[in-house]
């Protein structure tokens, strides 16, 4: 039996939504019901690492995470191996002797292995990360020749906000029109070197992982809340348009006001829901308020502040001198209890506080 193993290995930063993703119109392809938008977070931390591997000796597609063996045969994944496989191409390498050909890759199997160097499910979008890291390594392995808007699309099958993780910068996922889900993909806004001089703080308030997941929640919020769709049809499309506006005139004061706003009316649909979801707990809240105090005794905003699918605080503040008080006053006010309460990761920075 012939062996050789080729392996692929790819690193992917995950990404936060400053207008979010809530809320699908098909489950199974995820397409949303609003565009969003996001920034993807420095490369050096939050990222997820994954290595791809095939081999002939190989007899079942297997997949790892975090060193532990879980199950490829959610549809999810199901989705992005079928899309990737069927637009593998020729691979040859030479030095190994190796040649796979189109029709090759129907038949050979696959081992993956991913890591996340952040917590899990926990609302820092590991799924993001995860799921754009996944497809564009096995596209990097099957020679896919795809860009990454069409890659993106491969991703959203996976996870929505995976999506948008393919790009650097500031990246806008598109909601799209078609039922297939072609046009519901995603694009870079700008890039990492735009608007550098932000930095994003990520304030770990629990690690544990969520109550609620957000497939589960997006389904109870649509089907429940009569605020989700006002949001969808009125709110989010013009927040969209200045969101676009203030990225590209980098109009802090304009962007801590969209971001917070959204943010807020996140969990505003998410407390419309029956039964209601709580994501934030009280040390979410009392970061809010520190916040919102601090830009108002100021004379322009100096932070943002936005919350997933967790209580987990992100906080985008306007320079590193704002960020280096920010994380004074975290420090004051949120003394860490234990190594895995709270731990500030500095994203942007080589720092990373523990
Ligand atoms: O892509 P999912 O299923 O992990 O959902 C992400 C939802 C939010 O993180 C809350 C918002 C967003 O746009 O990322």
């Amino acid at each position: 039996k012939e062996s050789w193993v080729l392996t692929v290995m790819a690193q992917t930063p995950t990404n936060i939504a400053v207008i979010k993703y809530w809320g699908k119109r098909d489950e199974s392809l995820i397409l949303p019901i609003n565009d969003s938008i996001s920034v993807t977070l420095d490369p050096s931390h939050l990222c997820t690492t994954t290595t791809v591997a095939v081999s002939p000796s190989f007899t079942s597609d297997r997949m790892w995470l975090n060193g532990k063996e879980i199950p490829l045969s959610g549809g999810r994944y199901q989705n992005c191996l079928r899309e990737i496989r069927s637009r593998a191409s020729d691979v040859e390498d030479a030095e190994k002797g190796i040649k796979i050909t189109k029709k090759d890759w129907e038949k050979l199997h696959l081992h993956i292995a991913s890591y996340n160097n952040f917590p899990t499910a926990a609302g820092l979008a590991s799924s993001a990360a995860g799921f754009a890291c996944l497809v564009f390594s096995l596209a990097k392995l099957m020679n896919v020749k795809e860009d990454n808007g069409q890659l993106s699309a491969i991703a959203r099958q996976g996870s929505g906000s995976a999506c948008r993780s393919l790009y650097g910068g500031f990246v806008k996922w598109i909601m799209g029109k078609d039922d297939k889900g072609s046009d519901s993909i995603a694009v870079q806004l700008v890039d990492e070197n735009h608007w550098d001089e932000l930095v994003i703080l990520i304030a770990v308030v629990s690690s544990r992982q969520k109550e609620t997941s957000s497939t589960s929640g997006m389904r109870e919020t649509v089907d429940t809340s009569p605020l989700i769709q006002h949001r969808a049809a009125e709110v989010v499309p013009k927040r969209i348009l200045q969101m676009e506006e203030a990225i590209k005139n980098r109009d802090f004061p304009t962007f801590v006001q969209l971001t917070c706003s959204d943010s807020n009316q996140f969990h505003a649909v998410c407390l419309d829901t029956s039964p209601p979801i709580f994501y934030m707990n009280d040390t979410s809240h009392r970061i809010i308020s520190c916040v919102e105090k601090w830009n108002r005794s100021e004379e322009t905003p100096q932070v943002a502040y936005t919350f997933d699918a967790g209580p987990n605080a992100v906080l985008i503040a306007r320079n590193r001198k704002t960020a280096a008080l920010l994380l004074q006053r975290l420090l004051f006010h949120f003394p860490p209890q234990s190594d895995a309460d709270l731990n500030s990761y500095v994203v942007g920075d080589k720092s990373i506080l523990k």
